[in-house]
């Protein structure tokens, strides 16, 4: 492993705000934090997810977009969350956290309605394993385990897999076969900055308009962005 990924762990060890869980919270489900993420922030503000985070750069970006709600930016790598993470502390930002952890063990890390609102953003699609698509069934039905109700879900893709697969198969199919909940389509497009969003105010716009490392490389190369949110509903 070369010298500066070395140099990225070592730091992240040292930063309050990346939480590195142990295989066995991992396993047996039982996070010190799950259920009490409000304590950590020392406040009883919305706390959103951003899977995948890689960098974390939404988590960044809203965190100061919007003070008063939590993020937790979650990844497996931890070169990568370094890089927010580093951020958060050159900016003095509290409203931030960084997990490193798979997301398949969501649960293990967060109780029922502990979480207001999900970002997936360019999330690999996953062309030869479906079931390991962030939007899948799988992970939908490990995402209403945290989520409250009326809880958001917001995908942003490059991916024209990713963006039919999620709305054309697996959230229907959830629906369908959720007697409870289903998730409500509130937003949907396949160009998201040739068609915008007209509902949009100012401040979605600007959260909107936040690049990831991911989604600068797929614009350079002409990719058409897509965009879905959803709420989570009682039936
Ligand atoms: C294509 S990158 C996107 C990163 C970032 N969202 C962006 O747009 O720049 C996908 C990220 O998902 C992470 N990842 C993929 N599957 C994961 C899983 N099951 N659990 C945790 N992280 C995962 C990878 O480590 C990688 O950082």
């Amino acid at each position: 492993m070369g010298k500066n990924k070395l140099a990225k762990f070592a730091k992240n060890k040292t930063f309050s705000h990346v939480l590195q869980p142990s295989n066995e919270a991992v396993l047996n489900g039982d996070f010190h934090l799950k259920g009490k993420w409000s304590e950590e922030f020392g406040n009883n503000n919305p706390i959103v997810l951003e899977l995948a985070c890689g960098k974390g750069e939404y988590s960044v970006g809203m965190a100061e977009i919007y003070p008063d709600k939590n993020f937790i930016g979650i990844d497996i790598k931890g070169a990568r969350i370094f890089s927010g993470a580093k951020e958060v502390e050159d900016k003095g930002l509290k409203n931030v956290r960084f997990l490193r952890t798979k997301i398949d063990f969501i649960n293990s890390f967060f109780a029922e309605n502990e979480i207001s609102e999900i970002w997936i953003l360019f999330a690999d699609p996953q062309l030869v394993k479906p079931r390991k698509r962030l939007t899948s069934q799988l992970f939908l039905n490990r995402y209403i385990k945290l989520l409250k109700p009326s809880g958001l879900l917001n995908l942003k893709s490059d991916s024209d897999e990713l963006y039919a697969f999620t709305k054309n198969e697996s959230v229907p199919a959830f629906n369908v076969e959720n007697k409870k909940l289903q998730f409500e389509k509130l937003d949907d497009t396949n160009e998201l900055y040739e068609k915008g969003i007209k509902s949009f105010d100012e401040t979605m716009q600007a959260v909107l308009n936040i690049r990831t490392f991911y989604e600068q490389m797929w614009l350079e190369q002409g990719k058409k962005i897509k965009f879905l949110s959803y709420r989570l509903q009682a039936r």
